[in-house]
Order: structure tokens, then sequence, then C-alpha cells
């Protein structure tokens, strides 16, 4: 990462895991291991932990996200959450776009641009998902695949906005499978990345995004990959769910 340019955003994606109690268990066992940190540290954590969260991190420089929210502002829409909901529990961050809600559940880039101008709406900070799947990177499109996410995810927002978005590369074949990118990879994919917001916007927004690595990161790999210069930090899975895992990554981003 350039820390001159930027600071690094550690992130933990809980997906869907730890009940309440578990999740202020997990949450006091980080409290020490962030407490220097040289970085952001991020937990994002099932909606029905947010206020457990919310709480258990108050004083300390953990900061609380969700894993979604809807891009209308209320209604007729079972099972979804607003951002303005996040906002009121007082959740700072919110993943938008990762792949499992692309696999799973149908989000597109067109809801994923939708939602992502409902979170910058209510002032949440967004963590924006892209990455390749295996079939596209051994097709040789993996430039073709971010170019056309970041075109369509990030369209219509204003260069201070996009500023104030996180973008997390996640190659879907990294994802989970204990299968990490390269870090020489994971620098190529974050650089082309950043190249294609520089000829959206301008360099200078360029240079200010954050741009992480997420795909089975863990405490032994992450310092080589965040020794990139266009690696900003991490979303980080099955390691963010187990404290030591977690603060080692922390420290690694913090050196
Ligand atoms: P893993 O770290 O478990 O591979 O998950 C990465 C991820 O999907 C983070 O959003």
């Amino acid at each position: 990462m350039n820390k001159n340019l930027r600071k690094a955003i550690i992130a933990g994606n809980w997906k869907m895991n730890k009940t309440r109690p578990e999740a202020k268990e997990l949450i006091e066992a980080i409290k020490p291991l962030a407490a220097n940190a040289g970085c952001e540290v991020v937990v994002c954590v099932p909606f029905t932990n947010l206020e457990t969260a919310v709480e258990a991190v108050k004083g300390t420089n953990i900061h609380v996200g969700a894993q979604n929210c809807h891009f209308e502002k209320s209604g007729a829409f079972t099972g979804e959450i607003s951002a303005d909901m996040l906002k009121e529990v007082g959740v700072e961050y919110v993943v938008l776009g990762h792949s499992e809600r692309r696999q799973y559940f149908g989000e597109t880039d067109e809801t994923v641009n939708k939602r992502l101008k409902a979170a910058l709406a209510a002032e949440l900070k967004p963590i924006v998902c892209i990455g390749e799947l295996l079939w596209e990177r051994e097709c040789g499109i993996t430039e073709e695949v971010l170019g056309k996410q970041c075109k369509l995810d990030f369209y219509g927002l204003t260069a201070d906005e996009m500023k104030k978005c996180v973008i997390a590369y996640e190659p879907v074949w990294a994802i989970g499978t204990g299968k990490t990118a390269t870090a020489d990879q994971a620098e190529e994919a974050c650089a082309y990345i950043r190249s294609v917001i520089a000829k959206m916007f301008d360099s200078a927004t360029a240079d200010a995004v954050t741009v992480q690595y997420g795909g089975s990161m863990n405490a032994k790999n992450a310092a080589e990959l965040l020794s990139k210069v266009n690696v900003d930090g991490g979303l980080i899975g099955g390691a963010s769910l187990k404290a030591p895992d977690f603060g080692e990554i922390i420290k690694a981003a913090s050196v």
C-alpha cells in the first residue's frame, strides 16, 4: 500500500456467522489486537449482530459495517434493509456487490450501482466488491471484467463520491477456496482497477481511493499481499472469524 496517499483498511466480512453472544466475544478478543493499529479496522457483521457490535466497539478504533443494503428508502421489499436503517443503528460501512450476493441472490451491476448510490446518500462508506471468475481469468478477460464492473458499478458518481468508496478486488476463484491470488496477481489487478478509476474520474481520485484485496487472505500471506503498492488493505472472510489471525493481518497492515 502507499501510506502517503491512502490509509489501509482491514475489514472482516463475517458473512452468515456468529450469534450475538459470539459476536460480542469475538469483538472483545479483537479489541486489544486492534488498539494500536496503524490501519482502519472494520468488522462487517450479520444484520442481527449490528446493534451488539456498535455497542461493543464504543470507545475503540474498531468500526462496524453491514453486508448489504437496499436501494429504496422504505416500502414493500420483504427481507431487505435500507441504508437509513443501517445509519440509524450506528453502522459506518456497508459491503455491496459481494460475489456471493451476485452468485446466489441475483445481484447485478445495475443493482449494485443503485445500492451504492443509496449508501452514499445515507453517508455510509461503501465497500464495493468486484472480481473475475476462474474461467474469465483463464480466458484472459480479467481486465475486461474488472473494467466493466467498475464502469457499471460506479456509474453516475461524482469524483467526491468515488473518493468515499472502498473497492474490494476479490477474485471469485480465491474466495473460501484457500487459493490466494499471488501478490503479483493482486497488485496487477488492483493497479488496473486504479487505472480504470483514473480514466473514469481523474488521477487524484484514483490515488485517493482504497483498493483492498480479498480472497483467502490470512495471517501467513497478508504481509506479502499488503507489501504491494496498490493493495490498500484486505476484505477477509474466514480468517476474520479468528481473533489471533485477524490480529496478525491488522499487524501486517500497520507496519
Ligand atoms: P475468505 O477470506 O474466506 O476467502 O473470504 C473472502 C471474502 O469473500 C471476503 O469478502
